[in-house]
Parts: C-alpha cells; structure tokens; sequence
C-alpha cells in the first residue's frame, strides 16, 4: 500500500511538471501574425492534451486525499491545489469559449488573453509544485 502511495505521489507530481511544461509551450504555440483559421486549429489541438493532463492531476490528488493523513498546514496546501487545479480548468474552458466565435479583428485581444492565461498558469503552477514539494516531504 505504501508503494502504491508513493508512486501515485510521483505521478501526480510528474503530471504537474507535464502540465508546467505544457503551459510555457502553448505561450509560444500562437501568435497574432497568425490567421483565425490557424489559431482555431491549434487551441484545438493544445487543449485536450491540457485536459487530459488536468484530469490526470485530480485523479492521482483524489487517490491520494483519500490515502495520506494530514498534518493541518498540509491540508491548507491541499486547499490551494484544489483552488489552482480549479481556476486553470475554468480560464481553460473561457479560452476554449473565446476561440470557438473568434473573428478576424478581435485576434489582438484573444492573443492577449491567451498569452496572460498561459503566464498565469506558469506562475501558479510553479507555486504551487515548490509548495507541495517543499511542505509535503
Ligand atoms: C494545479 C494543480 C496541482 C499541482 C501543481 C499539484 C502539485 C503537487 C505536488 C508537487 C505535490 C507533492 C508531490 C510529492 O511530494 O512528490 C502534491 C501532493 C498532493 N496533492 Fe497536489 N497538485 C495539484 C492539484 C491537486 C488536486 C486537484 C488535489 C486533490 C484533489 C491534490 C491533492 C494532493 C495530495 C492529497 C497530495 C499529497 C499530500 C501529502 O504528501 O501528504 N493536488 N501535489
């Protein structure tokens, strides 16, 4: 059992890394120079891949939320895993929503969100790893 922790520890952490990864290549993925039919396709591309390893990332932090004891500073880290795991889902699926009617002359403005998304995402993601690493052991 202990094994079967550990290992899903180091996954769910693995996954995070994936998903920091994933986060700084999808910034430079699109650009403004691009036309609507390029960015569509490539938001197309890129998300799914960020859900799956999103739902990765819940799945592996469930399994272990019902395994590991918490100490009480523990479980606020938790708390902010959740709460991070929560807003990229939702500012993913707004991005999602933004490309789906985008139209030539509001490409400046999506660009811009894009890439604030992505920087955002890169900041708390590396947040909250250095968090869950640096309580958690
Ligand atoms: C943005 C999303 C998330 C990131 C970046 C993240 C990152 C991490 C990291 C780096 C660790 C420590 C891994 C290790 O020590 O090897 C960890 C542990 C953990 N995470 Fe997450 N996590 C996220 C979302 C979640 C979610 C959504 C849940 C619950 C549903 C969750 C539950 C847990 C639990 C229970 C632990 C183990 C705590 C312990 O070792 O005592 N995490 N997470």
């Amino acid at each position: 059992m202990d094994e079967l922790i550990d290992l899903t520890l180091k996954m769910h952490g693995s996954f995070a890394g994936i998903l920091l990864l994933m986060a700084i290549f999808n910034y430079f993925f699109i650009d403004k120079n691009f036309e609507v039919k390029v960015i569509k396709k490539r938001v197309r591309m890129i998300l799914p891949a960020y859900y799956l390893v999103l739902s990765l990332i819940l799945f592996t932090g469930l399994v272990l939320l019902g395994a590991v004891q918490f100490t009480n500073l523990y479980s606020l880290v938790v708390l902010v895993m959740i709460i991070a795991w929560l807003f990229i889902l939702v500012m993913s699926i707004k991005s999602y929503k933004k490309m789906k009617f985008l139209q030539k002359e509001e490409i400046e403005s999506y660009i811009i969100f894009y890439k604030k998304k992505y920087i955002l995402d890169t900041i708390i993601l590396f947040v909250v790893m250095g968090l869950g690493y640096s309580l958690g052991n």
